[in-house]
């Protein structure tokens, strides 16, 4: 097998030759997911395949492809954890939530799970999310230099716990979320490990065996400080627990394994598609202005309400822009639950299938420039569903898309409103997909001043010049300071 610590030099099998395949090592893939994806689609096109000995993974990058896989929950199915743990372990019940379930089981939960989430519904969401925004806000001050990264974390757990859960305790949400995250990634890592079986993954399962059971016995702290307070509200968490004590549906483990991918799923992505708009508006200092404009003439309080936020058509463009080319979501996967044909190749039965919106999104075929922000490609362009996905698509699709787009709605213009936001000159800008979210990594900083429609562009490094193009290029580094600029 090709060394794990570096990404391998590919080649095309020879037994293979006429199929898009190529081989290496897998775990290059998790290790650096963008690199793997962008040499595979590269050298193949819309559909390939990677292999390492006897083990396959394949990738389908064009919306044809795409749409096949996604829209046949059937044949294929999702396991987005590799590593179900004992019958009996907390590993098993933390990964007891949507992600792991398949058909009738996963229609009978995804109904009950969206009750909330409805687009007729979320309407009832607005007030708490301009409260907490406003109260973030209040929070700063102009000439501070903030982490926009841990800031939207915290600002999104906070959201999640008050809006799916009822709750608004900032520290035990904080907490949560951080051994989640830890978890989630240790989940990809040794996952994919596991699928190869390899001995250094043995060990790092039982630390991740040892994780479960402690962020288990967090979540379930929560769940008992919600029943504590009487769960009758209409939050997912009282529906949850409601069904769960009335015998519907909802066992032990469903309850804390909804609880686990919701939190997880709802406030990572939603945090990271404002770090990542707002950075690219501290880039693109023509656009910045043009919707600081919509915002200033059509948003009258310090928030939007919801009858202002379906008219800000400018801030509709630039948040599906912001999602074509920084994706929360870079990848998913499924697997193959019968064996079955799929383009050139026949897959055997459990072998993977990646989609990749971080590939589709910057098809040249479809997007012109595609690493470039352009909003105003949106005012023309109309492209598949299959084609454009940041919430996926089919049966699968997300449950929180609507809620998603709402919270984006009303807490970016609450955001430009009371700020002007630059970056730091000649900081590192960094992202990468971690267990298949497109995030910062480390610091993002940013520098807050009065709202004056002065847009200028401070350039940065680090490798987010290769992710997107920007504007201007790198400039020498400055070490950013957290405190007032
Ligand atoms: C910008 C924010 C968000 C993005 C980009 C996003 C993206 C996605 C994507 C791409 C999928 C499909 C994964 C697949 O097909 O394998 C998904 C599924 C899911 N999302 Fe989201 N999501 C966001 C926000 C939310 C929120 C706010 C919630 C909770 C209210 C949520 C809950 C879920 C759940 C439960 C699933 C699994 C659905 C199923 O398997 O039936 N997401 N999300």
């Amino acid at each position: 097998m090709t060394s794990h610590s570096t990404f391998p030099k590919l080649s095309h099998s020879e037994s293979d030759s006429e199929l898009p395949l190529t081989e290496g090592s897998l775990l290059d893939f998790p290790s650096n997911p963008i690199a793997v994806l962008r040499r595979l689609n590269a050298e193949h096109g819309e559909i390939a395949g990677l292999q390492d000995g006897a083990h396959r993974l394949f990738f389908v990058f064009g919306p044809k492809w795409t749409q096949r896989v996604l829209s046949d929950a059937r044949t294929f199915h999702s396991r987005f954890f590799a590593l179900r743990g004992g019958k009996r372990s907390p590993q098993r019940r933390l990964t007891s939530g949507l992600l792991s379930m398949n058909g009738d089981e996963h229609k009978q939960h995804r109904r009950l799970v969206m009750g909330p989430f409805q687009k007729q519904v979320i309407g009832q969401y607005a007030e708490p999310v301009t409260q907490l925004v406003t109260e973030m806000l209040d929070s700063w001050q102009v000439g501070e230099t903030r982490d926009l990264h841990e800031d939207m974390t915290h600002y999104m757990l906070r959201v999640t716990s008050a809006l799916l859960f009822g709750l608004d305790e900032p520290e035990l949400a904080y907490q949560i979320g951080a051994m989640l995250d830890e978890w989630i990634h240790m989940n990809h890592e040794i996952g994919m490990g596991a699928f190869i079986a390899g001995k250094q993954f043995t060990d790092g399962y039982d630390e991740l065996m040892t994780l479960g059971k402690t962020l288990e016995q967090e979540i379930l702290g929560m769940i008992n400080l919600k029943k504590s307070r009487g769960a009758s509200g209409s939050d997912l968490l009282s529906l949850l627990i409601q069904a769960h004590d009335q015998g519907v549906k909802i066992d032990d483990g469903n309850l804390v394994g909804h609880v686990a991918l919701l939190f997880g799923a709802a406030h990572k992505t939603t945090a990271h598609t404002l770090c990542w708009t707002i950075f690219l508006l501290t880039q693109h200092p023509e656009i910045m202005s043009e919707l600081w404009q919509e915002i200033d003439t059509l948003v009258e309080q310090p928030s939007p309400n919801l009858g202002e936020i379906e008219n800000l058509s400018v801030t509709e463009r630039v948040l599906k822009e912001s999602m074509r080319i920084m994706p929360a979501s870079g990848y998913s996967q499924r697997i193959a639950a019968e064996p079955v044909d799929l383009g050139p190749f026949r897959l055997r039965r459990g072998e993977p299938v990646i989609f990749s919106q971080f590939i589709t999104h910057r098809l040249p075929e479809i997007y012109q420039e595609p690493n470039a922000f352009l909003p105003d490609r949106w005012r023309t362009l109309s492209v598949s569903p299959y084609a454009y996905l940041p919430f996926g698509n089919g049966p699968r699709m997300c449950i929180g898309a609507p809620l998603a787009m709402m919270i984006l709605k009303i807490t970016l213009p609450s955001m430009l409103k009371r700020f002007r936001f630059s970056a730091v000159s000649g900081s590192e800008v960094n992202g990468a997909i971690r267990s298949t979210m497109l995030t910062p990594l480390g610091e993002l900083p940013v520098t807050l001043h009065e709202p004056d429609g002065q847009f200028d562009q401070n350039s940065v490094q680090g490798n987010i010049h290769d992710l997107v193009k920007l504007p201007i290029q790198t400039q020498p580094a400055a070490k950013p300071s957290r405190k007032a600029a």
